[in-house]
């Protein structure tokens, strides 16, 4: 059996700096026309001149490859009117983090509601930039993300043009949330459709399965699915593929973030297929984003085919979402 996908947009990834993006911007670019590259660089991408030094070095290592990275800037208090107008032509979206909440977010936002933060949603209405947020507060780690929910309620409502991108969600009160304003968009990774807290930490401590934000419950992944699989307009694929060298991830304080970039096409396959929905997977991996964020992708046809491919311990330093385990679908030609 094999199966086709076209233009596979990933709308979340982290390529981080220097020999970690080396090694896994190729593993993203190899398969996907385009992702979203998060700016949660140490320092962060904050402007317009360390945008375009980030996207050329990320560019020296996917040029073999037809990828187009799409770029964006840390959210913080300098954005002002002019600073948004530069930058405007070269962000897909402007990424906010509410400080501290995950990794390398400690520039984050303390005040998400403040003036000076309202007065830049204002400006980015305005001219038409996106707004993608990590929605957690810092209550107990399984309410982060529902109690997170009025914040995108308040801005939703205050400023209706704004496009807002709840980003990788993880609870059934998200996926209600998305429907009720039109200005609400979202995007959901891999993990966070199979796993739950209890694949994480119920038997043997899974560092490798710990993210921000973490797995929750099966009425939450089964309400991420329902969304997924149904290819709803207002939802892609954001995989948040986050890596970590092994040493930060199998040690006391692992970092937050789960490595899925190399086989993210091949599992989704996996999902759609055995939930009976391939004919919605193009949607979810492609169509749904182009149409949300104004994209025009590189052509790029993937096809997969219904055979075993083993999935390696590591690449690199760094171990993938189901190490030395076996997955249904392989890569078999990119044109
Ligand atoms: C991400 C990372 O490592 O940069 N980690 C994660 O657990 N998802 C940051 C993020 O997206 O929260
Ligand atoms: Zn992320």
């Amino acid at each position: 059996m094999e199966f086709q996908i076209h233009n596979p947009l990933d709308m979340h990834i982290h390529f981080r700096d220097e020999e970690m993006k080396d090694l896994v911007a190729p593993l993203t670019s190899w398969t996907f026309s385009g992702a979203l590259v998060m700016p949660n660089l140490v320092p962060p991408v904050m402007n317009l001149e360390d945008l375009k030094a980030y996207k050329k070095r990320i560019e020296a290592v996917t040029s073999q490859d037809n990828f187009t990275p799409y770029m964006t800037v840390f959210f913080h208090e300098g954005l002002t009117r002019e600073v948004l107008e530069e930058i405007k032509d070269y962000v897909t979206t402007i990424k906010l983090y509410p400080a501290w909440i995950t990794t390398n977010s400690e520039w984050g936002v303390t005040s998400i509601l403040s003036d000076t933060n309202k007065k830049i949603f204002a400006d980015m209405q305005d001219l038409g930039i996106m707004l993608s947020i990590h929605g957690e507060t810092g209550d107990f780690v399984m309410d982060r993300e529902a109690n997170f929910m009025p914040n995108y309620e308040l801005i939703a409502k205050e400023f209706p043009r704004l496009k807002i991108v709840m980003e990788h969600i993880t609870t059934r009160e998200a996926a209600q949330t998305l429907d009720k304003y039109p200005n609400l968009y979202a995007t959901i990774t891999l993990q966070h459709l199979e796993i739950t807290l209890d694949d994480v930490a119920g038997w043997a401590l899974k560092p490798h399965l710990f993210c921000k934000p973490i797995a929750k419950r099966d009425e939450d992944r089964d309400a991420l699915l329902e969304l997924a699989l149904s290819g709803h307009p207002k939802v892609s694929f954001g995989s948040d593929s986050a890596p970590h060298p092994q040493h930060a991830k199998e040690c006391c304080g692992c970092a937050a973030g789960v490595f899925t970039a190399p086989i993210a096409l091949q599992v989704l396959t996996e999902i759609f297929e055995k939930n009976e929905k391939l004919e919605n997977l193009q949607k979810f991996v492609s169509t749904n984003a182009i149409s949300i964020y104004g994209l025009t992708p590189n052509t790029k046809t993937i096809e997969l085919e219904k055979k075993e491919f083993q999935v390696p311990e590591k690449y690199g330093n760094v171990v993938p979402y189901k190490a030395g385990e076996t997955i249904a679908w392989s890569i078999k030609t990119i044109s």
